[in-house]
């Protein structure tokens, strides 16, 4: 069929440093709303890999905050499928700012394991080029331009 939203997408979820102990709750959530988990990863990000995969958002004030936060402990990704992921996944997560979060939407994951807009717990792909993106940063072969293969599964 011609019909996106038909069509399965796939989108990068992440729980974030603060949110690891809340893993399982998050995984249960993951499937009892039907995504299915393609490639999952626990990972040490280090400075210079945070700040490619949020570069967009490298002129912000918040920006150096963000970066020790997200390099504070390791970070679970995972590669998530479904018809409409990205913004199935999204309007799971809730807004970002957890503590708004838990007034308007009390039933996202946000509002479960977030304290405010910095540690929100988890992270999800804002568009499927977004995913893109994302899911190859964590999952393929990168050769740096020493050579050298990146910790980085392939997908
Ligand atoms: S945007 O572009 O204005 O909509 O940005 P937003 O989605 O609000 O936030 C983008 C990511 O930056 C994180 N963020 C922060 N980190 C640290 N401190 C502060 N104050 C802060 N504000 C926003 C926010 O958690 C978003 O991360 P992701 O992982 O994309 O959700």
């Amino acid at each position: 069929s011609d019909d996106a939203s038909t069509e399965k997408e796939s989108t990068l979820a992440m729980i974030k440093p603060d949110g690891l102990n809340y893993t399982d709750d998050v995984k249960r959530i993951v499937n009892d709303f039907g995504f299915s988990i393609l490639r999952e990863l626990t990972v040490q990000l280090d400075e210079d890999e945070v700040k490619v995969f949020y570069s967009e958002h490298s002129k912000r004030s918040f920006f150096p905050n963000l970066v020790k936060y997200m390099t504070s402990g390791p970070v679970f990704v995972m590669v998530l499928e479904k018809v409409n992921a990205v913004s199935d996944w999204r309007d799971l997560i809730g807004p970002t700012d957890a503590r708004k979060a838990k007034i308007t939407h009390p039933h996202s994951i946000r509002a479960m394991c977030g304290l405010d807009s910095e540690r929100n717990c988890v992270h999800g792909s804002d568009s499927l080029q977004s995913a893109t993106r994302e899911i190859s940063f964590f999952f393929r072969r990168i050769v740096s331009t020493e050579g050298r293969v990146s910790k980085h599964d392939e997908l």
